[in-house]
């Protein structure tokens, strides 16, 4: 068996976010040593309080760090935009549960840092959300770059049309100067955007079968996705797309994909802010193409107890 991967996750949850944490919780190629939150689909308070919630309910004993509450530079975006996706409480109309647990007293910034500085070259942060975290990170802690092993963002659309405007993406729109700040850090970023997210869906049949194997996970995000799933197919999609497990599976499994070193830069301001325009900026490794079917395969049987993909 190989060793299983030392992974921090970013992320703003989110009915996506969800379904990657729970999936994270599950892959044994997966070794989560904690959680960052940021604002995004939802304020960053309430982020912290949906990731606890998704610790409790995979049974995940990890830290979860607060982090940015806000862009440094852009404002915000406006709140009833991801609810309409999301929800109010961020995972469609399941209730919101006040966590037992609580927070860690260090912030994201510093979390993120520590823990990259003990486990040296090892860990790979994926960001399922604004990257501003780790623009924070970079801007506090100087050596964060020489320790973190790779950064896998689920955001962008480099050759793919964008999904909040016609040219970005919603987590590199949000915070682009932050996504600026992490290309031009040095670290080795993977980029997994619109152009393979928006290759794999999951329907309504997709989630009941998945909460028929396993009522606690899959009857959660099956409970969680209805609303989400009406939002694509009411833009004609056969179901709803899987951009933040898609990232998570990046990491552990890039077999099933195909990728394009190139330079890449972001459009900071105007009509196309939040842009990810490919052949010129910072080197970055951009995915291109993605064995769907097989993707949409590991998601839903890695959630079987017992499976593995060594
Ligand atoms: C991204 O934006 C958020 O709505 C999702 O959670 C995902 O991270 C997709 O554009
Ligand atoms: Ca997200």
């Amino acid at each position: 068996m190989r060793k299983p991967k030392k992974m921090l996750i970013d992320t703003d949850p989110g009915v996506d976010d969800a379904m990657a944490v729970l999936y994270a919780a599950h892959d044994r190629s997966i070794q989560l040593l904690g959680l960052t939150t940021v604002f995004g689909n939802v304020c960053v308070d309430k982020a912290t309080r949906n990731a606890l919630r998704l610790c409790e309910l995979a049974g995940l004993d990890v830290a979860v760090a607060q982090g940015a509450s806000r862009p440094g530079v852009v404002p915000p975006l406006d709140p009833e935009t991801t609810a309409e996706i999301h929800g109010e409480e961020e995972f469609g109309p399941v209730p919101p549960v006040v966590p037992d647990r609580t927070k860690a007293d260090e912030d994201a910034a510093d979390f993120l840092a520590r823990v990259a500085r003990e486990n040296p070259g090892e860990v790979t942060v994926c960001a399922l959300g604004p990257v501003t975290n780790l623009a924070n990170t970079l801007r506090r802690h100087s050596d964060f770059a020489k320790h973190v092993a790779s950064i896998v963002m689920m955001g962008g659309a480099v050759y793919a049309k964008g999904n909040v405007t016609p040219f970005a993406e919603a987590n590199t729109f949000q915070d682009p100067h932050a996504l600026a700040e992490v290309l031009a850090s040095g670290i080795k970023v993977t980029v997994v955007g619109l152009d393979v997210t928006m290759k794999i869906f999951a329907d309504r049949a997709d989630f009941a079968s998945l909460a028929a194997r396993h009522p606690d996970h899959g009857g959660f995000l099956e409970a969680a996705s209805g609303d989400y799933i009406s939002h694509y197919e009411s833009r004609g999609y056969p179901g709803c797309a899987i951009h933040d497990p898609t990232a998570v599976i990046a990491c552990v499994a890039p077999e099933l994909f195909q990728f394009e070193n190139t330079a890449l830069t972001v459009t900071l301001e105007g009509d196309e802010a939040g842009r990810t325009v490919p052949g010129r900026g910072n080197p970055a490794c951009v995915c291109v193409d993605v064995d769907a079917e097989a993707l949409k395969a590991r998601f839903f049987h890695t959630f079987e107890s017992g499976a593995s993909w060594d």
